[in-house]
């Protein structure tokens, strides 16, 4: 352990956890704790727990737990490192670290220094001659050279060496060049350049770190789009294009678009707070990073029928993550870029009606249920009315479902009262579909938290609820730790799991440092892991720690131990035992 604890404690003491874990969960204050729906999964009520006085926090539905170092490595995707800098920088405390420690972070700080280097090649590429047909490639896309600028649009040039030559040329070696994706070795091992006859796009993250590039082709060559594989600084699937720009803009909502050029000619006509994804489909992760920066989603997908397939996925992970959405519909154009393109300098103008015209998310699953029913024939309204009451059920306001209610039946000219029946019909049949489902999740969590982190606790529950409190002491009253530990031999401990976890504990101690929560992450313990030591930690209380709690724990455990003494007795033929006797005398 390199950080010294005098130095963690000093960080964890200027950064109260629940002030920085309300910047990212709304937390109700509930006694001496905070509860909050748990950014780590779904949920509708809130078992996310903090706990102010031991400087912690825990899920008791997905079981993720720590300290604020933890909460900031989950929440960010921050290693160790980079979280104990962030909070450093938050508090402005000085940060340094042996270089051991520091080796996987100076890794990282090397790849965004090639990545800023390389795209600063592009972008001068695209300005030289050999960019010439780039250039005009996006002056017929309309795309002007301020927004070439301030995008740090480049090109890379139709030749397979020459990034690789102009950054050898500079001092970087073949080795970090590959890890940063952008060249690989050819079967001659020669390296190459990733990237050639491209439009470059370099993506940005919200700190400004140049962490990767998407690249179009010039000349036809498929992909279409090729992006920069995941590395040590970037995981396509946790970042979104432009972010760096939007998450400055003051909108209450963000525009998400599904390509780089959508994103890039809505910015150009001055919605700076438009996003995109990178090639996937929109995940879990890119939806918390929205959540953090507004509280609304307008979506600008592509008009065609995968972008209208990829919509109606995209607003249920949406809402599903409490955001509000509404869905912009590009008419006769393919996508944003094409609308505005054709709308030329009345872009901004028409855009913004479109917003104004945007539809919320009930408004457009049914108007999109609408076109797919022919309503003028009455099979075709029996298929509007009930796919539509599924619809409504979904909505938890009762005013929305009673104003929709009544534009479908003035639609197909049936009663409100008959919409409302199978709106009900439906609300019923969810509210049972949910419970069981919200049972079965119970039920596989409890399962699976007692195998997956713990697997012998549940045939061991007596011993392994003795262990748990035995550790819960320690680190909870250093004046208990060294009693215990004098009087408790980890052989003594039943389940391998809790007897890791002592183990560290006493090496920690043995070092003369203070047994925290995040000075255990360097003992190779998982996420999961920490959060079940969290969960053993703050389940202390006062009165576990008296003298004769403690002396009943360690008589549980040699209870326990005789036990298993006398199973693995019976387990053994009985020639044997006479040996096996002697054996035990001898230690
Ligand atoms: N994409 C990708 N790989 C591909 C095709 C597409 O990663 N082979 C991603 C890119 O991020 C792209 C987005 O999906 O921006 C949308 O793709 P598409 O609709 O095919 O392209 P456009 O954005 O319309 O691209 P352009 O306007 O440049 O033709
Ligand atoms: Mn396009």
């Amino acid at each position: 352990m390199i950080l010294s604890d005098d130095f963690i404690a000093e960080l964890k003491e200027k950064n109260d956890i629940s002030e920085i874990i309300s910047q990212y969960v709304d937390i109700q204050r509930k006694g001496r704790n905070m509860m909050g729906l748990c950014p780590f999964h779904a949920e509708r009520t809130p078992s996310f727990c903090v706990y102010p006085a031991s400087g912690s926090f825990y899920c008791f539905g997905c079981g993720a737990g720590g300290d604020v170092i933890t909460f900031l490595r989950l929440i960010e995707h921050y290693d160790y490192l980079e979280a104990v800098k962030s909070l450093c920088e938050r508090c402005g405390m000085n940060f340094s670290v042996s270089d051991e420690e520091n080796e996987l972070h100076k890794k990282k700080l090397l790849i965004y220094e090639i990545n800023r280097e390389s795209a600063r090649f592009y972008y001068k590429c695209l300005l030289s001659e050999k960019g010439k047909n780039a250039r005009d490639y996006l002056k017929n896309r309309g795309i002007n050279s301020s927004t070439i600028t301030h995008f740090g649009l480049g090109y890379s040039p139709n030749n397979r060496f020459s990034l690789v030559d102009y950054l050898k040329k500079r001092g970087y070696n073949e080795k970090d060049i590959i890890l940063s994706n952008l060249a690989f070795k050819s079967q001659n091992m020669r390296e190459l350049d990733r990237f050639y006859d491209r439009l470059m796009f370099p993506i940005i993250d919200v700190r400004g770190n140049v962490i990767a590039f998407g690249a179009r082709t010039l000349s036809g060559k498929q992909p279409k789009y090729l992006n920069t594989s995941d590395t040590l600084v970037f995981k396509k699937s946790n970042n979104l294009f432009a972010l760096n720009f939007a998450a400055k803009s003051s909108e209450k909502y963000i525009i998400l678009a599904e390509g780089y050029m959508d994103v890039i000619a809505l910015h150009q006509a001055g919605f700076t707070n438009a996003v995109a994804t990178l090639g996937t489909s929109l995940t879990n992760s890119q939806v918390k990073i929205i959540s953090r920066n507004c509280s609304e989603v307008m979506l600008a997908y592509d008009s065609d029928s995968p972008g209208q397939k990829a919509s109606q996925r995209a607003i249920s992970l949406l809402k599903a993550n409490g955001l509000k959405v509404k869905i912009i519909s590009i008419p006769h154009f393919k996508d944003p870029d094409e609308f505005l393109r054709s709308a030329g300098e009345n872009a901004s103008i028409k855009f913004e009606g479109l917003i104004k015209n945007s539809k919320n998310d009930l408004e457009y699953q049914l108007s999109d249920l609408k076109s797919k029913c022919n309503i003028s024939t009455s099979e075709g309204k029996v298929k509007y009315l009930t796919e539509g009451a599924k619809i409504l059920a979904n909505s938890a306001s009762e005013v929305e479902r009673e104003i929709y209610s009544m534009v479908m039946s003035s639609e197909i000219g049936v009663r409100k009262s008959t919409v409302l029946i199978q709106v009900e019909k439906y609300i019923k049949q969810n509210s049972y579909k949910i419970k069981s489902k919200e049972m079965k999740n119970i039920l596989k969590l409890t399962a699976a938290k007692s195998d997956e982190v713990n697997k012998q606790k549940q045939s061991n529950l007596r011993a392994a609820l003795a262990e748990e409190s035995l550790i819960a002491c320690i680190i909870n009253n250093r004046g208990l730790a060294n009693t215990i530990i004098s009087k408790v031999s980890s052989d003594l401990f039943v389940t391998e799991f809790n007897r890791k976890v002592f183990d560290s504990i006493k090496d920690i101690i043995s070092k003369g440092k203070n047994p925290e929560i995040s000075s255990l992450s360097c003992y190779e313990f998982s996420f999961k892991e920490i959060g079940r030591i969290t969960k053993i930690v703050c389940s202390y209380d006062k009165t576990m720690g008296r003298e004769e709690c403690i002396a009943e724990y360690i008589k549980i455990l040699e209870d326990e131990n005789k036990k298993k003494k006398f199973q693995e007795l019976s387990d053994i033929p009985a020639n044997e035992i006479k040996l096996y006797i002697e054996n035990l005398k001898g230690t």
